[in-house]
Formats: C-alpha cells, sequence, structure tokens
C-alpha cells in the first residue's frame, strides 16, 4: 500500500464511513488512558476537529502508546466505528500504530494548555499546530482562493508583476534596496557617491512596494487585470496593522472610472466575506469564540458590540457610506473627540492627512458601518491619482473598515499627459525614468481606475484576530525576521 493512501480527517466527518477500515496520519493534540484504554486525540490540519483514535493496550502495546505524546505524528490504521462519546459521530478504533515521528514531553513547546499569542509569535515553526492558527491559515487559503475566483469568474486576468523594480510607486521612498555590491567597498563615481552603474542591474533596485504601474500598461492591453504578490515597505511602523512584507491584491481596469472603481471594491469585499461565510464555517465559529474569551479580559467599553459571524454579515448585508474627504473633515472637525482634544492629532483644517484615530472614529463611532472615503487634497495623495475640475482634490479612494480602518487604497488613474507631467514634476517624480509608464498616456490612453486590498488586514478583519503578526505565517516587521 502506497504510504499516503490516507484518509483525511475533513473527510471522514464529511463522509461517516462507519463500518470500514482506513489510515488516518496526524499530530497527537492530546492522550487520556486508564487501565483499560487509551484515547488520543488527532489532528491532521485539515480541519479544526480532532478525530478520537480509541487504543486497547491488548492490541497495541505499551511501548508504542509510551510514545503518542502530544505533538508526536502518528499513523494509524483502525475500524471506523460509531461513537459513545457526545460530540462525534463516529471514533477509530485502532488495529495498529505507528510513531512516525517522537516529540519529547520534556522539549516540545506547545501543551495543551493555553498558550498566549505572543508566545506562540516566538514558535512561529509550530504555531500552526494550534487551533487558533490552524483556522486562521485555513480561511486565509480560502479568501485567497477566493481572490483568484473572483476574478476569474469576472474576466480580469491575473498578472504577476516584478517583485524587484527600479521605481518607487507610492512616492514615499520606503524601499528595501536590491544590491550585489560589496557594502564594505562599494565603487565610487567621480564625485564620491556609490556607482550603481556597477550593480547588479547597472542601476539602483529596490523591492516594489506595490505591482500598479505594471498592472497599468497591462490593463491598457488587457482592459482587467489583477495582481496578487508580495509587497514591501521599510516603514518603521511597529503597529498591530503593518508589515515590511504583506501581500496585495491590485485590481486595475481601463474604461473605469472612480465610482465605477468603488462600485467593484465594495462588491469584491462583499464577495470575499461571503465566501468565508459558506466555505468556513467551522473555523469561523472556533474564531468567534476565541475573540469571545479574548474580550472578556477587557473593559466593558472596548468589546465589540457584535460576535464575528454577525460583523461578517453585518458587511455583506449592508451598503458602505460614500464620502467625500471634505464631508469627512467637517465631521470630525464637528466631532466630540476633537472638541474636546482627545484626538491626538486634533482636525484644524482642510488639507489635513486622516489618522488612523479619524478613520476609525468616522467608521466605528459615527457611521459603524465600512466607509469609502474618496476626493482627497492632492498634495497628501500619489502622483498618478487623477486631478479633479476643483484643482485641489484628486479621484482617490480609501476603504476604512472596523477595527482595521484602512483596508483598500485606490484611485481613478490620471490618463492626461499634460496633467500628469505637470503633477510629477512638481513632485520631483523624475519623469525620464518612467518613460514607459508614461507612454501609455501617449499611445492609446483611456480613463482606468485601481485599488490595492491589502490582504493581511482583510484576513484580520474576517478572522477577528488582533494582530497583523497573527495572519501571515512568518511576520516581517522592524527587528524581526526569524523563521
Ligand atoms: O494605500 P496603498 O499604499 O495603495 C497602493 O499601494 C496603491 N498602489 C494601490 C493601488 O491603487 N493599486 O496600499 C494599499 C493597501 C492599504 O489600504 C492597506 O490595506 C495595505 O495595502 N497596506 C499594508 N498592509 C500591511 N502592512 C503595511 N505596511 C501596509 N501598507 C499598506
Ligand atoms: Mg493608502
Amino acid at each position: 500500500m502506497a504510504f499516503n493512501k490516507r484518509v483525511k480527517i475533513k473527510t471522514i466527518l464529511d463522509e461517516n464511513p462507519v463500518g470500514t477500515e482506513i489510515t488516518l496520519m496526524g499530530w497527537v493534540r492530546t492522550k487520556r488512558s486508564n487501565k483499560n484504554v487509551s484515547f488520543i486525540a488527532l489532528n491532521d490540519g485539515s480541519t479544526i476537529t480532532n478525530y478520537q483514535i480509541v487504543a486497547d493496550p491488548n492490541v497495541i502495546s505499551e511501548d508504542i502508546l509510551r510514545k503518542c505524546t502530544t505533538g508526536s505524528c502518528l499513523k494509524v490504521t483502525g475500524k471506523v466505528v460509531e461513537s459513545m462519546g457526545a460530540g462525534q459521530a463516529s471514533e477509530l478504533n485502532a488495529i495498529s500504530v505507528e510513531v512516525l515521528g517522537e516529540a519529547d514531553p520534556e522539549k516540545y513547546p506547545l501543551q495543551p494548555k493555553k498558550h498566549s499569542l505572543e508566545f506562540l509569535r516566538d514558535i512561529a515553526h509550530l504555531r500552526m499546530r494550534t487551533n487558533t492558527f490552524g483556522a486562521v491559515f485555513r480561511v486565509r487559503h480560502a479568501l485567497a482562493f477566493a481572490v483568484n475566483k473572483y476574478f476569474n469568474d469576472k474576466g480580469f486576468f491575473y498578472i504577476h508583476t516584478p517583485i524587484i523594480t527600479a521605481s518607487d510607486a507610492e512616492g514615499a521612498g520606503e524601499t528595501f534596496k536590491v544590491t550585489t555590491l560589496d557594502l564594505k567597498n562599494p565603487p565610487k563615481n567621480e564625485s564620491g557617491d556609490i556607482d550603481y552603474r556597477k550593480d547588479f542591474f547597472e542601476r539602483e533596485a529596490n523591492l516594489t512596494v506595490s505591482g500598479q504601474l505594471e498592472g497599468e500598461l497591462a490593463a491598457m492591453a488587457l482592459s482587467e487585470i489583477y495582481t496578487f504578490g508580495p509587497t514591501f515597505r521599510a516603514e518603521n511602523s511597529n503597529t498591530t496593522r503593518h508589515l515590511a512584507e504583506f501581500w496585495m491584491i491590485e485590481p486595475e481596469m481601463a474604461f473605469y472610472d472612480a465610482e465605477d472603481n468603488a462600485d467593484l471594491a465594495e462588491d469584491f469585499l462583499k464577495y470575499l466575506i461571503q465566501y468565508a461565510l459558506d466555505n468556513c464555517q467551522d473555523d469561523l465559529r472556533f474564531l468567534e469564540s476565541r475573540l469571545l474569551d479574548e474580550e472578556k479580559s477587557k473593559p466593558a467599553d472596548q468589546r465589540s458590540e457584535m460576535g464575528l459571524l454577525d460583523k461578517l454579515k453585518f458587511v455583506v448585508d449592508n451598503e458602505f457610506v460614500r464620502i467625500s474627504y471634505t464631508e469627512a473633515i467637517d465631521i470630525l472637525k464637528r466631532s466630540k473627540p476633537n472638541q474636546k482634544k482627545k484626538f491626538q492629532y486634533l482636525i484644524d483644517d482642510w488639507g489635513a492627512d486622516l489618522q488612523s484615530e479619524h478613520e476609525r472614529y468616522l467608521v466605528e463611532k459615527h457611521f459603524k458601518k465600512p466607509v469609502i472615503l474618496t476626493d482627497y487634497p492632492k498634495e497628501i495623495k500619489s502622483f498618478y491619482m487623477r486631478q479633479n475640475e476643483d484643482g485641489k482634490t484628486v479621484a482617490a479612494m480609501d476603504i476604512l473598515f472596523p477595527g482595521i480602518g484602512e483596508i483598500i487604497g485606490g484611485s481613478q488613474r490620471e490618463e492626461r499627459l499634460d496633467v500628469l507631467l505637470q503633477r510629477m514634476e512638481e513632485m520631483n517624480i523624475p519623469t525620464e525614468e518612467m518613460w514607459w509608464f508614461l507612454d501609455t498616456r501617449r499611445f492609446g490612453a483611456t480613463p482606468h481606475a485601481g485599488f490595492g486590498l491589502g490582504f493581511e488586514r482583510m484576513v484580520q478583519f474576517v478572522t477577528g484576530m488582533g494582530n497583523i503578526r497573527d495572519v501571515i505565517a512568518f511576520p516581517r516587521t522592524p527587528g524581526n525576521a526569524e523563521f
């Protein structure tokens, strides 16, 4: 018999094959024994549910049973029988048990007790073996699959944009450099600066902060595309919402204006949430109870009014609020925390950049719904956004989510060559280096738009996890690149 003719626990739960002989493989979560029998809870990651193995010491030797400790890996062949215990339809009566990998109980860091999320971050190589992280990563997978399904079903094409680039799409200067130069002894030019012409790419290069610019090129040919890949930002923000390496989904559409863009973004977000509700019931129910538990330790006014599932349903069932930046500033100026000087950054004048405290006030206190904020001052947004008639604002769009703040940033793009060139010059963006980007405005330009969804922030919202480090397998943050 081939080694992997095993049955997954999820399949057993779905099919309940009582009476058949099967082979299971997985890791021991717990073992309880008395003189007559041992009960082993096995988990193979296919589902949050453990499967109960019943081992009779007359059939399975003491020696083997002693090695079936928490964390060890087993291959168990046995007969599926109806279960006596409550909460499970069937269990496995072991005929043979093979210990594939032992786990010394004195040294194995995961014990069947509650570990803190902070502790588990330090053992990220093992944390996926817990209920919480198993659930998070199954939901993350489902959402990634749903992203591709959504766009595929709509006729969008998946473009793989480069990870190494020479441009800084957002113009924020937060890039990681890519070089093969000897850092101790780099080649210099006549003026004494590092001579990047001698570097691998014969120019300065960095990790991408966004696939958008290349995405725009593709949209000018295939009309509707999306990218879904890793992006890198060297911003020194140690928050629960920032990673140095995160995944972004960036659709880009020819023949879309700002309103079409917002319509697509709202529909897309609702689709992803509905997909998780339809396909991840068990994991979401577990995550809901985990969150409830976690919130018990918080003061009453900081607990969420809704459980996780209700919150997800609420977002799917209700229209997002759409308001302009100007309207938002009016609301914020008149708001209690601004009047009482409770905001860390007070809102005085039109033109102020919104901080997450302001975004969260709008979403969580004022509207109590996701908000699409549009038409920001051009000074606080990127060079590529389309300028509005008023000469002051651009056709930007940020989508703000409860508990998260900004989840999407996007815009209609400036397709008018002269307006774009002028804006780039004002912002000191080198136009010669961007000749290829500008060519799309020279040849067959058309109105187009797009946005970027931060994938981890979306996974946070759907799973209810408070820290972004807990929704990506191996987080990269300032001072942190273990594993
Ligand atoms: O608003 P941002 O910077 O927009 C762009 O990069 C555009 N080029 C997107 C586009 O129009 N195609 O980033 C988009 C989203 C944010 O709304 C946020 O969800 C997420 O990416 N994001 C981060 N997520 C985790 N860690 C960080 N450091 C992030 N920075 C942005
Ligand atoms: Mg943004």
